[in-house]
């Protein structure tokens, strides 16, 4: 009996020692990774961007006005860019001052900062270069890396992203202060273990030139494919579906976007539009979580976009389920 629980009492203490091993080395592993400095270019773009000089000289408009009717359009493109698009109040709040990621122990506690700009906002003193590097490089402005799934947003354009800047400027300001990331036991271990990638380190290049302006907004496969930036996060740089990773275990998989068997072969463009605005598929059956969170801002979206998305789709190679 003695030596049964002898045998017991050691492989208890062997297994804490693990576990406490494994804890610290996932500890120390997620620290660094989050301690490192990202080297990133430091760029510039104007905020709002100005009407082309040929417009303020034939609507005749003195540089005040030119600047007023430049910020009042940079305002109403960011709108829709934030609502039909790039679903930022998904994690910073519908009113931006601050929102969740993921809540939810033993992962962590993921909160969105406040980005208007009353107390515990934190853009107050951004230029053009801090905002480049948050949202399109997923580097915070004392150069760490963030928690901020930023590959979705590194097909954004210049003018896309100055846009954005415009609209969360004239939002009102909110009091409320958000307290940093933190991880749990687990989320520890995931970001140790490389299931929790940081966007930093998705990103391809922290260096290459972004793109001044969008494509023009027209049904081609050129602005479709803009457009799909913000899918690959969960169907997959092919758009070949399959597990999303990091995602809620409780998630379906991703489905195939590519015209496959296995993907959106015999589908029209008015089954793409049921799917996306009604959450109904061809056979009847309901689109599920998380696609079920994107729809809402593609109800937002106009038909030449959801038009230039589905064309772009139908250009992609097939392939199978991934
Ligand atoms: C999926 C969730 C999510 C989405 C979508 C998202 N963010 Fe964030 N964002 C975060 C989190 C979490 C942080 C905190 C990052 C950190 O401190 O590591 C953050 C941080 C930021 C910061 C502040 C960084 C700092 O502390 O100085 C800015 C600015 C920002 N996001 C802007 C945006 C904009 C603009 C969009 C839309 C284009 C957007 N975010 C979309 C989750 C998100
Ligand atoms: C947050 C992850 C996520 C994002 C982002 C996302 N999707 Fe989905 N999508 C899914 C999942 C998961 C499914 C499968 C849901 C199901 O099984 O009901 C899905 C299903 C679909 C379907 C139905 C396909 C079928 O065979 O049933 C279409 C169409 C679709 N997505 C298009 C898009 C487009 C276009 C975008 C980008 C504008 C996009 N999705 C962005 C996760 C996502």
């Amino acid at each position: 009996m003695k030596t049964v629980l002898k045998v017991a009492g050691v492989v208890v203490a062997c297994l804490l020692l693990i576990g406490g091993a494994a804890y610290g080395w996932a500890s120390v592993t997620t620290d660094r990774a989050f301690s490192r400095a990202i080297d990133t270019h430091s760029i510039d773009f104007p905020i709002p961007f100005p009407l082309a000089a040929e417009e303020v000289e034939e609507l005749e408009l003195t540089d005040e006005e030119a600047r007023e009717v430049a910020l009042e359009r940079a305002r109403e493109r960011g709108r829709h860019l934030v609502q039909a698009r790039y679903a930022c109040g998904e994690c910073h709040g519908d009113d931006f001052s601050g929102g969740v990621m993921v809540d939810a122990f033993p992962i962590g506690r993921l909160l969105g900062p406040n980005l208007t700009g009353g107390e515990g906002g934190v853009t107050g003193g951004y230029t053009a270069a801090d905002w480049d590097r948050i949202v399109r490089h997923g580097v915070l402005p004392d150069g760490r890396p963030a928690v901020m799934p930023s590959e979705d947003f590194q097909l954004m354009s210049d003018q896309e992203l100055s846009d954005i800047i415009v609209f969360l400027s004239s939002q009102p300001p909110i009091d409320n202060q958000v307290p940093p990331p933190s991880f749990g036991p687990l989320g520890r271990m995931l970001v140790a273990t490389g299931e929790i990638h940081l966007s930093a380190d998705l990103i391809d290049s922290h260096t290459t030139s972004h793109t001044a302006l969008p494509p023009a907004a027209e049904v081609s496969v050129e602005f479709g494919r803009h457009l799909a930036g913000v899918c690959v996060g969960c169907h997959g740089q092919d758009y070949a579906g399959g597990p999303i990773a990091g995602g809620d275990p409780s998630w379906a998989a991703a489905r195939n976007l590519t015209p496959h068997e296995s993907g959106l072969a015999g589908w029209s463009y008015e089954d793409f539009a049921r799917a996306m605005l009604d959450e109904v598929r061809p056979d009847g059956s309901p689109v599920q979580l998380p696609m079920t969170m994107i729809t809402p801002y593609a109800r937002e979206m106009t038909e030449v976009e959801l038009q230039a998305l589905w064309r772009y789709l139908q250009s992609v190679p097939p392939v199978p389920t991934g």
